[in-house]
């Protein structure tokens, strides 16, 4: 005898759920027919504080940098970068607080009630120090706060900082010698000669060149090419003391690295310690022209990304490629087609007018 089914019923009925009321699992509330809206943005709660005496409200989790900048004050920075988590090493943006130390504007919140000089004796004299060891150890001329156009030296001049009372510099160290530094292993100085980190530009490919004897250690390259933008931890900071430095892992030729050629890095170097190698071999021979040099906003042909680049172009050649800071989709970062790819435009026609 054939075993009878149960009748099929459309649903089963919900089960219940102590102190639910059963309709809610069945019901889909009504949904608005208006479009999505975006929550509103709540205004920043203000901050009460004094910069330079004048009492200022700003909005709280803004940088002391922020702040002051807003107020229209120049500090000098050398290590921070609107698009990077500020590393504070430079310790050029400093100020006082009245706290025990001064305090790097640019990694400090504003506090309620905070007191802020940014130019007293203190902070002038702490500048003055931080740019004349800078200067005597580091080739600084093309060094700028934001971009490698040369103005730090305006700092100098402003804080009279004299980084030749150190001494004439010592030579600069051979090709390598500077990268075999072991940690704890000081080299006594001389007292007559001012160290300094000069050393051979390191040429080991056709895109871009690193001249560490310009690099202040400001590690924003390392953090455009770590977690804040590239995430390729190609380079870091080896070595201590005196003897750190920007490094590959073991001190690789940067093609053997793990180097992806996105030149993020060369975008944030605020000294042209990193630098196409196109502008290098320009500058080497005498015939690097800002003043006769265009500079074009255009979007990456390469993909649908569509990031915006700037190129610089000398004598109808594209001589670098940066990417402008504030371009919503890329902050400043590219990849290696956007940053290097260019080459084929400079090929024309054999007889062509516009043949180079
Ligand atoms: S080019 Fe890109 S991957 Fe290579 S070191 Fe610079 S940031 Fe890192
Ligand atoms: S190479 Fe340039 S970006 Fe990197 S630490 Fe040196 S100065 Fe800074
Ligand atoms: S800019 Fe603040 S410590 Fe370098």
């Amino acid at each position: 005898m054939s075993e009878q089914l149960p009748p099929k019923t459309a649903f089963p009925p919900p089960r219940p759920y102590p102190g639910v009321d059963p309709e809610i699992l069945t019901t889909p509330p009504a949904r608005s027919p208006g479009l999505a809206q975006a929550p509103e943005r709540r205004a920043p709660r203000m901050v009460e504080m004094t910069i330079d005496g004048a009492p200022v409200s700003v909005p709280s989790g803004s940088t002391i940098l922020e702040a002051c900048r807003a107020q229209g004050i120049d500090i000098p920075t050398l290590c921070t970068l609107s698009t990077l988590n500020p590393e504070g090493v430079c310790r050029l943006c400093v100020v006082d607080t009245g706290a025990r130390a001064l305090t790097p504007s640019c990694s400090a919140r504003v506090a309620e009630g905070m007191t802020v000089e940014t130019e007293n004796e203190r902070v002038r004299h702490s500048r003055r120090l931080v740019l004349e060891l800078l200067a005597s150890s580091v080739d600084l001329d093309l060094a700028g706060p934001e971009l490698p156009d040369g103005t730090l030296h305006k700092y100098l001049e402003r804080y009279g900082a004299d980084p030749a009372r150190f001494g004439p510099p010592s030579s600069p160290a051979a090709a390598g010698e500077r990268d075999a530094a072991e940690a704890g292993h000081h080299r006594v100085p001389d007292g007559a000669t001012a160290s300094n980190v000069g050393q051979p530009a390191k040429i080991d490919n056709d895109l871009f060149v690193r001249d560490y004897s310009k690099c202040v250690l400001c590690y924003k390259c390392v953090e455009a090419c770590g977690v804040d933008a590239q995430n390729t931890f190609a380079i870091s900071v080896a070595g201590r003391g005196f003897a750190a430095r920007i490094s590959t892992e073991f001190d690789l030729p940067l093609a053997e690295s793990a180097c992806v050629f996105c030149g993020n890095c060369i975008n944030v170097c605020p000294t042209g310690a990193l630098m196409f190698r196109s502008e290098y071999e320009l500058r080497r021979a005498g015939d690097w022209r800002e003043q006769d040099q265009t500079t074009t906003r255009t979007i990456c042909p390469y993909c649908g990304v569509g990031c915006t680049l700037e190129l610089h172009v000398q004598d109808n050649r594209i001589v670098k490629v940066l990417s402008p800071l504030d371009a919503d989709i890329t902050s400043g970062n590219l990849c290696v087609k956007g940053r290097f790819g260019f080459d084929f435009v400079q090929v024309r026609p054999k007889g062509s007018s516009r043949e180079v």
